[in-house]
């Protein structure tokens, strides 16, 4: 859970790095650290420049700034601890005895206890407490001459995952590359070179990407970019041309990320959609081609992913259900992977993750493709792990979320599961083609809806003022209501550190009323739905608890008028168009109530935007 940066080219090494650890830091941001081949001055020996720093990447830039190492090679690092405190000297990049072999890693090596074992008894050193020391210590081991061949010696021995860059200051022409169950991409410039965690990294330089495979290794030299297996087979990688711009990467006049992403999502919601829909509500997925006699043999369908990924996915199972009438679970990953799990090769097996690189999404993924299920990933990287995994992709086409809270891409893997769930209705011929053309009319008008509510922007601000002096929240809808709640109170606690919790309408009287008194405020999604009514007998019994409420309504219903403390009106939609918008306030409630608290929205604390380990 880290971002690794690496540089070969005719240009200074150091602004580079900087750069784009900058912009890697959403992958983890407790400490960072960098190594630069420096140029040898005449008669003097060739030298790397190490610099870390224990905060944030911009102490260390700080740091560079003060003393800017110059040279045409170097790797970054920007580090989510795992084996070791965010400390100076576990901060990488870390080096081998001799301080000639510097390595960058982000992943985590499962075995290393043994190999750290095996290597002091030989005579190593270890100074830090990470796992990633073992790398530069196994490749000195193996050296004997020919760094690429240690390399590959070395990785043969590592258990586990590693995305990582290198190089050896006695091979001052050759950057190394090798990734296995975590992300790396290799970007082509003009005679230069990056290796990169992904791609946000370094668009500003190139839009060429050479994606890795699994247990495949890159040599960069000067000359060019040579992909391998450990094996030293040449592998014939596929250049990748990405359309993102910097822009695109960067704040765009927004205070935050986050509120530059949720304004955004009236065009994710619009991309997701984009080509796939027609008319009638027939539905095709470039990336997920399969045929309707194929879709029309599912007789199950499991929905898989983590924390906002999982209420994306307890979406699907709503509409799945209601529209396709087939069986659909959603599952959180992470407890699926561990389970017996009942799948079988008519199981459509849906894995949702943003990021394309959540661990436990990848597990589950890996189980019920063994047991037969035909697989889709709906991502948001394109040639990510699940996307490479899965039989088929559906992207989310959103650009780059760099806000660690997933916001605008929610919202496209909403859309995308309505499709999907479109797409199954309409092969077994649950929907009549009258429904399917008031859904396909539904969901073209959400980009306009969508827009509409971020132009009351201020409104909302000025709920979330008035309720951000409260320690706790209860959200509670019913239905594809309650998805809400969940996602409504997940947003609020990670961004603002509040305490907030979802429940079923439902449920609020089995337990969660009791927490409920005048210091414990209500959210409750209240717009159309079937068990509407029952939401608002809820909120009687909330309000005869003295809780205060924020109610999200219908418009023309009065029904909560003089009973809610505050009703937030929205437009009269479809429901399922009802989570998209109800959502994007929630989005907003939250991001104020974090910023009004001082808090850092972008990156919260203990937080990192892809989950690549267990
Ligand atoms: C919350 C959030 C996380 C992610 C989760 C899964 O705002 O972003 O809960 O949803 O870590 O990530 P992906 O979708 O990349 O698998």
């Amino acid at each position: 859970m880290c971002g690794i940066i690496g540089y070969l080219g005719g240009r200074e090494a150091t602004p580079i790095l900087m750069e784009s650890l900058k912009r890697l830091e959403y992958r983890g941001y407790d400490s960072a650290g960098v190594a630069v081949l420096e140029q040898p001055t005449a008669g003097q020996a060739i030298r790397t420049s190490v610099t870390k720093s224990e905060a944030k990447v911009d102490m260390l830039i700080e740091k560079l700034e003060a003393n800017m190492p110059s040279g045409k090679l170097g790797i970054g690092h920007t580090r989510w601890a795992t084996h070791g405190k965010p400390t100076y000297i576990n901060a990488h990049p870390h080096t081998d005895c001799h301080g000639k072999i510097f390595v960058v890693h982000n992943g985590i090596i499962e075995n290393f206890a043994e190999l750290k074992a095996e290597l002091e008894a030989e005579g190593h050193e270890f100074p830090s407490e990470t796992d990633t020391e073992v790398v530069p210590h196994l490749i000195e081991k193996y050296y004997k001459g020919d760094f690429l061949a240690a390399v590959r010696a070395a990785l043969k021995r590592i258990k586990g995952a590693y995305a990582l860059a290198m190089f050896s200051s006695e091979d001052p022409e050759l950057l190394v590359g090798a990734r296995l169950n975590a992300p790396l991409v290799v970007g082509l410039g003009e005679k230069e070179y990056y290796i990169a965690s992904d791609i946000t990294a370094i668009i500003p330089y190139t839009k060429r990407v050479l994606v890795l495979g699994e247990g495949e290794v890159a040599a960069v030299t000067p000359l060019g970019a040579e992909v391998s297996t450990l094996d030293g087979v040449t592998v014939k990688s596929k250049v990748v041309h990405v359309d993102w711009d910097v822009a695109q990467a960067q704040k765009g006049g927004y205070d935050h990320f986050m509120l530059k992403e949720i304004h955004e999502s009236d065009d994710a919601v619009a991309n997701a959609m984009r080509g796939r829909l027609t008319d009638d509500g027939s539905v095709s997925f470039r990336e997920f081609d399969v045929p309707d006699e194929q879709l029309r043999d599912i007789t199950d369908v499991l929905l898989l992913g983590m924390g906002t990924s999982l209420h994306a996915a307890m979406i699907g199972e709503y509409v799945i259900e209601d529209w396709a009438g087939i069986p659909a679970r959603a599952e959180d990953a992470s407890e699926f992977r561990y389970r017996r799990p009942t799948v079988g090769n008519k199981t459509l097996d849906v894995v949702i993750t943003q990021s394309g690189e959540t661990a436990d999404t990848l597990v589950a993924l890996h189980q019920a493709r063994e047991r037969g299920a035909l697989s889709v990933a709906v991502t948001n990287v394109i040639a990510s792990s699940a996307a490479r995994d899965a039989d088929g992709a559906i992207y989310l086409h959103s650009g780059p979320e760099i806000g660690v809270a997933s916001t605008k891409t929610l919202l496209a893997h909403t859309v995308s599961l309505f499709l999907l769930a479109l797409r199954l209705a309409s092969v077994n011929g649950r929907v009549s083609l009258e429904r399917r053309q008031e859904l396909v009319e539904a969901l073209r008008a959400l980009p306009e809806q969508v827009r509409m509510l971020l132009e009351r922007e201020e409104e909302i601000f000025a709920l979330a003022d008035k309720y951000s002096g409260y320690r706790n929240f209860m959200y509670a809808g019913r239905g594809l209501g309650y998805t809400v709640a969940l996602e409504g109170a997940l947003k609020l606690k990670e961004i603002s550190y509040v305490h907030a919790e979802g429940t079923s309408g439902g449920l609020l009287k089995h337990g969660p009323i009791a927490l409920l008194d005048e210091q414990f405020p209500v959210v409750a999604i209240c717009t159309v739905s079937a068990t509407k009514d029952k939401m608002v007998s809820n909120v009687h019994e909330i309000v005869a608890r003295n809780a205060p409420v924020l109610a999200l309504v219908t418009e023309g219903d009065r029904s909560l008028d003089g009973v809610a403390t505050d009703v937030f009106v929205m437009p009269a939609v479809e429901e399922a168009a009802s989570v998209i918008l109800n959502t994007v306030m929630l989005q907003l409630f939250a991001y104020r109530i974090g910023v009004k608290l001082g808090q850092d929205v972008d990156q919260p604390r203990n937080l990192a935007k892809s989950v690549t380990v267990e």
